[in-house]
């Protein structure tokens, strides 16, 4: 069987209504990204990073998974576990679409952390007003997002799966975070032929073995189209 990674980023949820990040009209735009989006800004603070993310938390439930969530959902019924998609994105739009084999590497939107136990509880409400922990009760939860200066989440996972892939598929990033950016690199060193799909030509590390530009609502049914037809 052909082994698939798919690396997703803002722009597939573009379509959605979901801001990119960089870009005019990027959600880092309006922000610095020290001001919302690093563990200083928390300690500084925490009440307009909790805000912050609390708006777009909130903004999740005016937005639907569009056709090139669909898609993969689609093709991840076709062929199950041989296809990882790995996601850059907080939103959920992945998992409403139907993916399960799914590694939000930057976090969740949807989800908390507790700064004193450790919890991650599913969590739908405001951060803002302090709520207390479901676990332990304190009241220091924050949003379960990797921030600029940490870890994301589950990179020993996504390595392996990267350097077994045969297809390294990356859709809607601009390769400016790493280690994300770093994959296409992993995954041709290790023999995976590399495809984009994005609006426009990223910064990508290396020339992907193919790369389409276009609204990710088009060029990912159609590719998906294409692998199930050879049979992946
Ligand atoms: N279809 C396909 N691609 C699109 C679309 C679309 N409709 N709209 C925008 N794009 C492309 C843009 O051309 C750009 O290359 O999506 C990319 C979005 O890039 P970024 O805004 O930089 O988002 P992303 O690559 O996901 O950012 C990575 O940066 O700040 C962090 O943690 C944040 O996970 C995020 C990380």
């Amino acid at each position: 069987m052909t082994r698939l990674v798919v690396l997703t980023g803002a722009g597939i949820s573009a379509e959605s209504g979901v801001p990119t990040f960089r870009g005019p009209d990027g959600l880092w735009e309006g922000h610095r990204i020290e001001d919302v989006a690093t563990p200083e800004a928390f300690e500084r603070d925490p009440h307009t990073v909790l805000r912050f993310y609390d708006e777009r938390r909130r903004a999740l439930h005016g937005v639907e998974p569009n056709p090139a969530h669909t898609a993969l959902a689609r093709l991840e019924r076709a062929i199950g576990a041989d296809l990882l998609i790995v996601t850059q994105n907080v939103d959920d739009l992945h998992e409403r679409a139907g993916t399960r084999n799914l590694v939000h590497m930057h976090g969740e939107l949807r989800r908390a952390q507790c700064l004193s136990c450790g919890a991650r509880p599913a969590w739908d409400a405001d951060l803002a007003p302090r709520p207390a922990c479901p676990v332990c009760g304190e009241r220091m939860l924050r949003p379960d997002v990797v921030w600029f200066g940490e870890m994301p989440y589950e990179l020993d996972r996504i390595e392996q799966a990267v350097v077994a892939a045969d297809v390294f598929v990356s859709i809607g990033t601009s390769g400016a975070v790493y280690p994300a950016a770093g994959y296409v690199a992993l995954a041709a060193a290790f023999g995976a032929r590399t495809v984009e799909l994005n609006l426009e030509s990223s910064d990508a590390l290396i020339p992907f073995d193919d790369a389409r530009t276009g609204p990710a609502s088009t060029l990912v049914p159609a590719w998906v189209d294409e692998v199930m037809r050879a049979g992946a």
